[in-house]
């Protein structure tokens, strides 16, 4: 079941707006053309807003359309019905076109939209964002997992075209299409990982562990907090995981499931370093400590990784979506701030799964700072 919602909008001369009476005239044309594609339409209310009108329909089995009319020149028209699966819909895609062009004809509008239709309440969240905020509709097909961790909510959803993928808190993580995401993330075939010492920030789906793996590093320490993460990757993203959130330990790694900046700490205090840190958290970081706000627990996290940095050691990360270049220039002025200073360059890819470019960065001491 779910509520099909479509949303249609077309711009007209404002002077056929501009008062009641013109409005009505819109709104009777304009009520013919939906009487064609909206069985048993009648007018149930009318209201005068400010700076126009709204209008509302019923239809047959409970349909509803709202017109809201801008004396400005524009008109929104809202059409919701409930659909159960099995059913055909009211208005088909094919519908849709002619609707649409039915207005651009009977209305003399210059432009008209109508957007495919908008499903609401179904079993499965079609929908997620990019990383500017703009809605991007999935082929979801099945929720193969679905839990509320102490730390978040985890899910795998089945997408058609990308395989098995890790949505946290309505995010999406990584999917089995994605191992582009990862080999630029660790800059496979740029970097030279073997007998190296390496420390992963979160990557509870185990993708780049297993990746980094194959590279004989020397040791890797993969520091993730949420448990629930990891069973539900190892049993339903095994093609990017392998066994090693199955074993959680080998011969030259070991995951342990903390706050990553406990060990971070643990390290400092040893005075143990690394060759090579990974952040590969969340965009959103869990945060245990109290850090104070999300940026600062960030800026954290990176001044106590560099601290237990080689000097000729690197952070690799990823940053955000190549079009979110606010958040990567915040981003790039807390590198700057950093002591010992730190310079960087920057890879891009297109991640199947983001259904964007995505920012990596790598970062390292610069060369004169005596770090
Ligand atoms: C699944 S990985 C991969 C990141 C991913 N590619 C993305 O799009 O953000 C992110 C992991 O970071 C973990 N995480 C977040 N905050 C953490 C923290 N403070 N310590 C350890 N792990 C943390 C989350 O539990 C999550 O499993």
């Amino acid at each position: 079941m779910s509520v099909q919602t479509l949303l249609m909008d077309f711009s007209i001369d404002p002077a056929r707006l501009g008062d009641e009476s013109g409005q009505k005239a819109v709104f009777s044309q304009l009520e013919t053309v939906l009487k064609d594609y909206v069985p048993n339409l009648i007018l149930a209310a009318e209201v005068a807003v400010d700076g126009g009108s709204l209008k509302l329909l019923t239809g047959k089995k409970g349909t509803t359309v709202s017109v809201r009319l801008f004396d400005r020149g524009l008109v929104t028209v809202n059409i919701e019905y409930y659909k159960e699966d099995s059913e055909e819909p009211l208005i088909s895609f094919k519908n849709t076109k002619l609707l649409e062009g039915s207005v651009r004809i009977s209305l003399e509008c210059e432009r008209v939209k109508l957007l495919p239709t908008i499903k609401r309440g179904y079993k499965f969240d079609v929908y997620l964002t990019s990383s500017d905020e703009r809605l991007l509709e999935y082929d979801i097909d099945n929720v193969v997992f679905d839990e509320q961790s102490p730390f978040q909510r985890v899910q795998i959803v089945h997408s058609k075209s990308l395989g098995n993928m890790l949505v946290l808190d309505d995010l999406q993580n990584i999917s089995e299409a994605d191992l582009i995401y990862t080999e630029t993330l660790m800059q496979r075939g740029k970097e030279n990982y073997e007998g190296k010492e390496i420390v992963i920030l979160g990557g509870g789906d185990g993708a780049l562990l297993y990746e980094l793996l194959k590279e004989k590093p020397k040791f890797v320490w993969m520091l993730e907090i949420d448990e629930v993460v990891m069973s539900a990757c190892n049993k339903h993203l095994r093609p990017i995981c392998g066994d090693v959130l199955e074993r959680r330990k080998g011969p030259n790694y070991e995951i342990i499931v903390e706050d990553c900046m406990l060990t971070i700490n643990k390290f400092i205090k040893e005075g143990k370093k690394v060759d090579y840190i990974f952040g590969d958290l969340t965009d959103i970081p869990i945060s245990e400590s109290a850090c104070g706000e999300l940026w600062e627990f960030m800026i954290t996290i990176l001044n106590s990784s560099f601290k237990i940095l080689k000097p000729d050691g690197k952070f690799m990360t990823h940053g955000n979506g190549a079009t979110s270049s606010e958040s990567l220039e915040l981003y790039e002025q807390e590198l700057a701030k950093l002591k010992p200073a730190v310079s960087f360059s920057k890879s891009r890819a297109f991640v199947p799964s983001f259904l964007e470019d995505w920012i990596f960065y790598q970062i390292s001491f610069s060369a004169n700072n005596g770090a």
